[in-house]
C-alpha cells in the first residue's frame, strides 16, 4: 500500500521551523538602473481612490435602476477593437478617430484601438449575435471606460467612463424621446440641474442638399474662419456650426438651419419626438448648431448641458449625448435596422455632484468592532469574526494591532455600536466583553451565547 503522507499541524511546522532556522540569506531584489524614480500615472488617467468610491456606488446603482426601470439588460464589450469598426463608423475624419484614438499594431500584426465609445461595438455586436432575430427593439446598457487622446484638462480626461443605453431595431420617434427621457432623468434623480439641447441633422438625404447650402454660406466668410474650420468646409461642413471659436461662432448665427431643409419624413420625425417631450413637460432647446461629433447620426441629435447659475454650459463640457442611428448597422454590413441611444460621462457627473455638495448616501453602519488582545485571542477572535459575518452581522477587526486603545479608536472611527473584546482572561472564563461604544459601559458575556445575546441588542 502507498504510504500516506501525515498532514502536518500547524504546531508541527512550527518547532521543525525552529530547529531549522538558519541567519536568512534573502536574495538581493534586483533594482533596474535605468531609471529610480516612482513611475506616475499617465496625463489624462487617474486612480480612483476609495474614498471616492461612494460616488461610483451611487451613479452605478442609479444607472442600474433606471435602466430596469426602461427595460433595459446589460451588456459587456471588450475594451479593444479593430480599428477599422470605429473608422467606418464613428468617421474617418472625425476628430475621435483622426486625433484621439489609442490605436497599434499588436503583435499579428492587426491594427487594433481601445475603444473611444461604445455605439460601434453594440452594433457590431447586434450584427455578430444575430440580435436581429430576437424580439425588436432589443435594448441594451453598458457602463465602463472609454479612451481618447484629448487635451486633458477639468472634466476631460484619456480614460474616462460611460453609462450608456442603446434602442436597436426600431424607428419609432418614441424612442428618441425615451432616450432624452432616460438621459434627463438619470441626472435630475441625481440632483443635478441640466438642460437638453436637441436638433435633427436630417437623412443623408436631406442633409446633402443641405450641406450644399451651409458651404456656400461658409465660403462667403472664408477669409474669417479659424483654421480648422477652413478645412471643415471641404472635410465636414456640419462640423463648422459647432466650432468654439468665437469668430467662427458669430459667422454660424447667420448660418442655413437645418430644419428649414429636412425632408418631410426627417421633418415628421423631430415634431413627433418633440411631441412626446412636451406630453411630458420635459424641458428642451431647440439648438441648431448642434451636430455632435460623430458620423453615425441621423434625424434626432441632443446634449444634455449641465446648467450653472441658470446659463446653460458651452457643448464643451456636456454631460451626456446621443440620438439615432438608422444607417449604422447597415454601413458594418448588417441588415437595415434603425436605432438610438445615447451615453452619460461618469467623470463629469461626478464633478457636477461634488460642486452643487450633494452627498452620496452614507455607508452602512457597522454594528460590531471585534477586538483581541493576545496571541491566543487573535486566534479565537478570527474565528468569532467568521461566525458573526456568517450570521448576517455588519462587522469590523483591525487584528494587525495588539493595543486595545489602537483598536478601540477605529471602533470610535467607525461609529460602531458594540465592540466585543476577547482577553486572556476572558479566555480562560469562556467569556467576552461586550462593550457599549457610546456609554462606555462594558459587561461580561458567556462566550457560547454572545452571538445570541448580540443578535438580540441589535434588534432592539
Ligand atoms: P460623446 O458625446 O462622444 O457620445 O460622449 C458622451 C459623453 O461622454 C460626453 O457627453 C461626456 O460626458 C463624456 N466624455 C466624452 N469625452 C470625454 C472625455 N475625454 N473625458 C471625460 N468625459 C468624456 C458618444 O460617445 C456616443 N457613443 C453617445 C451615443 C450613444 N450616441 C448614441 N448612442
Amino acid at each position: 500500500m502507498p504510504k500516506v503522507k501525515k498532514i502536518k499541524t500547524a504546531r508541527k511546522i512550527k518547532s521543525k521551523m525552529k530547529k531549522e532556522a538558519k541567519p536568512a540569506d534573502l536574495p538581493k531584489v534586483a533594482v533596474s538602473s535605468v531609471s529610480k524614480k516612482t513611475p506616475q500615472v499617465l496625463r489624462g488617467f487617474k486612480d480612483i481612490l476609495p474614498s471616492e468610491q461612494r460616488y461610483w456606488d451611487l451613479i452605478s446603482s442609479k444607472a442600474k435602476a433606471l435602466a430596469r426601470d426602461y427595460g433595459f439588460e446589460k451588456i459587456e464589450l471588450p475594451l479593444l477593437e479593430e480599428t477599422n469598426l470605429f473608422t467606418r463608423s464613428v468617421g474617418k475624419e472625425t476628430d475621435i478617430v483622426e486625433k484621439e484614438m489609442f490605436s497599434f499594431e499588436d503583435r499579428g500584426g492587426e491594427r487594433i484601438s481601445l475603444r473611444p465609445e461604445a455605439t460601434a461595438q453594440i452594433a457590431r455586436a447586434y450584427i455578430n449575435h444575430g440580435m436581429i432575430n430576437l424580439p425588436q427593439p432589443v435594448k441594451l446598457y453598458y457602463f465602463g471606460p472609454m479612451f481618447r487622446y484629448d487635451r486633458p484638462q477639468s472634466g476631460r480626461y484619456r480614460q474616462f467612463n460611460q453609462f450608456g443605453f442603446e434602442v436597436l431595431g426600431d424607428k419609432h420617434p418614441v424612442l428618441d424621446a425615451q432616450i432624452v427621457i432616460l438621459s434627463y432623468n438619470f441626472l435630475q434623480e441625481l440632483g443635478l440641474k441640466v438642460n437638453i439641447q436637441i436638433n435633427s441633422i436630417g437623412c443623408p438625404i436631406c442633409r446633402k442638399e443641405y450641406k450644399v447650402q451651409l458651404v456656400n454660406y461658409y465660403k462667403t466668410q472664408k477669409a474669417d474662419l479659424c483654421p480648422d474650420c477652413k478645412l471643415r468646409l471641404g472635410k465636414n461642413p456640419l462640423r463648422l456650426l459647432d466650432c468654439k471659436e468665437e469668430k467662427c461662432q458669430a459667422i454660424s448665427e447667420d448660418a442655413p438651419q437645418i430644419v428649414d431643409w429636412l425632408c418631410e419624413d426627417c421633418k415628421n420625425h423631430f415634431v413627433k419626438v418633440l411631441e412626446f417631450l412636451d406630453e411630458l413637460e420635459i424641458p428642451y432647446n431647440l439648438n441648431s448648431h448642434l451636430v455632435r461629433g460623430l458620423d453615425y447620426y441621423t434625424k434626432t441629435v441632443f446634449e444634455i448641458w449641465p446648467v450653472d447659475e441658470g446659463e446653460p454650459k458651452k457643448a464643451q463640457n456636456a454631460l451626456g449625448g446621443g440620438g439615432r442611428y438608422d444607417n449604422l448597422i447597415e454601413l458594418l454590413n448588417g441588415r437595415p435596422t434603425p436605432a438610438v441611444g445615447a451615453s452619460i460621462g461618469i467623470e463629469r457627473i461626478i464633478l457636477k455632484i461634488k460642486e452643487a455638495n450633494i452627498e452620496p448616501p452614507a455607508e452602512e453602519k457597522i454594528d460590531i468592532f471585534v477586538a483581541q488582545l493576545g496571541e491566543s485571542a487573535k486566534r479565537k477572535a478570527l474565528a468569532l469574526y467568521e461566525i458573526l459575518r456568517k450570521e448576517g452581522i455588519k462587522i469590523a477587526e483591525n487584528f494587525s494591532k495588539d493595543g486595545l486603545k489602537n483598536q478601540l479608536e477605529a471602533a470610535n472611527k467607525l461609529g460602531v455600536r458594540y465592540a466585543l473584546i476577547l482577553g486572556q482572561k476572558e479566555l480562560s472564563e469562556g467569556t467576552i466583553l461586550l462593550r457599549d461604544m457610546e456609554g462606555g459601559v462594558q459587561e461580561t458575556l458567556n462566550y457560547n451565547k454572545a452571538v445570541k445575546e448580540v443578535k438580540k441588542r441589535l434588534e432592539k
